[in-house]
């Protein structure tokens, strides 16, 4: 989606402003011995009650209103029968559409007490996703966020999963300009149009390098490979001449 109206960026907020609050009451309604299917129809209620609709849902006949990754798990996992534990480090994704836009964010946190590596972990991948935003311009390249990105995660020594891109959103889930890489990526040389509207959303992680399916049973659920604890952060940004507009904000 390319924003050039005020009307049309009001509806992004708002789909934005939804999609951020939805995932904030999940997360602070998460505790140990709650199913990932109890965590999803809470966030099932309040997309329903502001009268949004679950993205993957509608789109991609996911098995859930949102996505929900434990552990091992770093994207699109289903909520089902796994009981939540104190030091799971659990990441949710919300997206979803009202009247006609689309908008998407997610986060990862650890529940309760957990490992200080893993605490430190999300520190820096909220830090990573910051210094993509923060490399948004209109007309920038758009290699510029993977490059920030990029330094983040080589001065604290991760790695980036470099199977898992951004994408355009708003319109639909994922939409033009298709694919953005939240990693260095040479061959990336396109620039940034006025009013795109994009995800940051890098995975960093503590050695995982490429995004695999889970098992051969499930085709949703992705982990990494090799198998190492990793974070998301996402947010819906809109480019404009003086930065990112982040519309996924709760407040
Ligand atoms: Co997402
Ligand atoms: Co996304």
């Amino acid at each position: 989606m390319i924003i050039t109206t005020d009307e049309q960026l009001d509806r992004l907020k708002a789909i934005g402003r939804i999609c951020a609050q939805t995932r904030e009451a999940m997360a602070a309604a998460m505790r140990p011995g709650m199913t990932t299917r109890e965590l999803d129809e809470i966030g099932a209620k309040l997309l329903a009650g502001h009268g949004a609709l679950s993205a993957p849902m509608v789109t991609y006949d996911f098995p859930g209103a949102t996505c929900i990754s434990v552990n091992e798990e770093i994207a699109h996992g289903i909520p089902g029968d796994r009981v939540l534990q104190e030091g799971d480090l659990v990441n949710i994704d919300v997206s979803a559409e009202k009247d006609g836009v689309f908008a998407d964010c997610g986060a990862s946190y650890v529940l309760g007490k957990g490992d200080r590596r893993l605490e430190t972990l999300c520190r820096d991948g909220k830090k990573a996703m910051w210094a993509g935003i923060n490399a948004v311009k209109a007309g920038a390249p758009l290699a510029d966020i993977g490059d920030a990105i990029g330094k983040v995660a080589k001065k604290g020594g991760y790695t980036l999963i470099r199977n898992l891109a951004s994408h355009g959103v708003g319109d639909s889930l994922h939409d033009e300009p298709g694919e953005i890489p939240t990693w260095p990526d040479k061959s990336e040389r396109r620039r940034i149009g006025n009013g795109l509207v994009f995800t940051i959303e890098p995975f960093l992680s503590l050695g995982g390098k490429m995004a695999d399916q889970k098992s051969a049973d499930d085709e949703w659920t992705l982990v990494a490979e090799p198998l190492a604890p990793c974070v998301q952060y996402e947010h819906t940004v809109v480019a404009t001449p003086r930065g990112a507009v982040v519309v996924t904000l709760a407040g």
